[in-house]
């Protein structure tokens, strides 16, 4: 087995910008759990399923084969066979994500997936439940968060760089029924793990946080075994 960072948080904490950076200075693979239930979530809204149809997304769930590929470096997502990165990183998936994720048949898929990633080689991997369930044994457990304030103007920066507008207070909103859905689910809610390390984003700049998180994940001397027997 490898090694495993896991890093948890709510929406638009940062997680993926500072867990793909992460990765590629430590020379590990970068998963990125919440595309793959976004990839998921897109065949749902494909098939006009509501959210709230959570019988219609169970009987549905087996139909969806979501593979994960690394193309240098990059995690691309297949929804049967169809890479689908350029189009899961909209509000409308994301929303779907989250009511979608609830189900426990969806979860078990995507848990045993992610798990079977991280037996394959060292892993970044961010995501919502990732230190309290996915991997509860990883080496170092982060949870990454910040003010809604602040997460809703980054997400709104984001849309604006990519062309398009955006509401900051309906993505203030969004963002908080999400973290509310994702805390209070039934399976795998969002919470940190009791051994993970609190880094609050919300004052800090994107080089701060690659480099405190850097510093959580160096190899201990003792290669990370407890001194008690020494
Ligand atoms: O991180 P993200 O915004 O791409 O995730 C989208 C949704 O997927 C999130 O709101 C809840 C769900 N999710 C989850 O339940 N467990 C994970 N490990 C990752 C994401």
């Amino acid at each position: 087995m490898g090694r495993q960072i896991a890093i948890d948080g709510p929406a638009g904490a940062g997680k993926s910008t500072i867990a793909r950076s992460l990765a590629k200075r430590l020379g590990y693979i970068y998963v990125d759990t919440g595309a793959m239930y976004r990839a998921m979530a897109l065949y749902f809204l494909r098939k006009g399923i509501l959210a709230e149809e959570t019988e219609r997304i169970e009987a549905a769930c087996g139909e969806a084969d979501v593979t994960i590929a690394f193309e240098n470096g990059e995690q691309q997502v297949l929804l049967n066979g169809e890479n689908v990165n350029g189009l899961i990183r909209t509000e409308a998936v994301g929303n779907m994500a989250s009511a979608s994720s609830v189900c426990l048949k969806v979860r078990e898929k995507m848990t045993e997936l992610q798990r079977k990633l991280a037996q394959e080689a060292d892993v970044v991997m961010d995501g919502r439940d990732i230190g309290t369930f996915v991997l509860p044994q990883a080496d170092v457990k982060i949870y990454l968060t910040a003010s809604i304030e602040e997460r809703a103007r980054r997400r709104a920066l984001e849309y604006e760089q990519k062309g398009i507008t955006a509401d900051i207070e309906q993505i203030a909103k969004d963002i908080a029924e999400r973290d509310y859905r994702d805390m209070h689910r039934e399976h795998a809610p969002l919470r940190q793990a009791e051994d993970a390390v609190l880094v609050d984003t919300s004052d800090m700049t994107i080089p701060q946080v690659e480099e405190r998180l850097l510093e959580l994940c160096k190899v201990p001397e003792n290669g990370g075994k407890s001194d008690f027997f020494a």
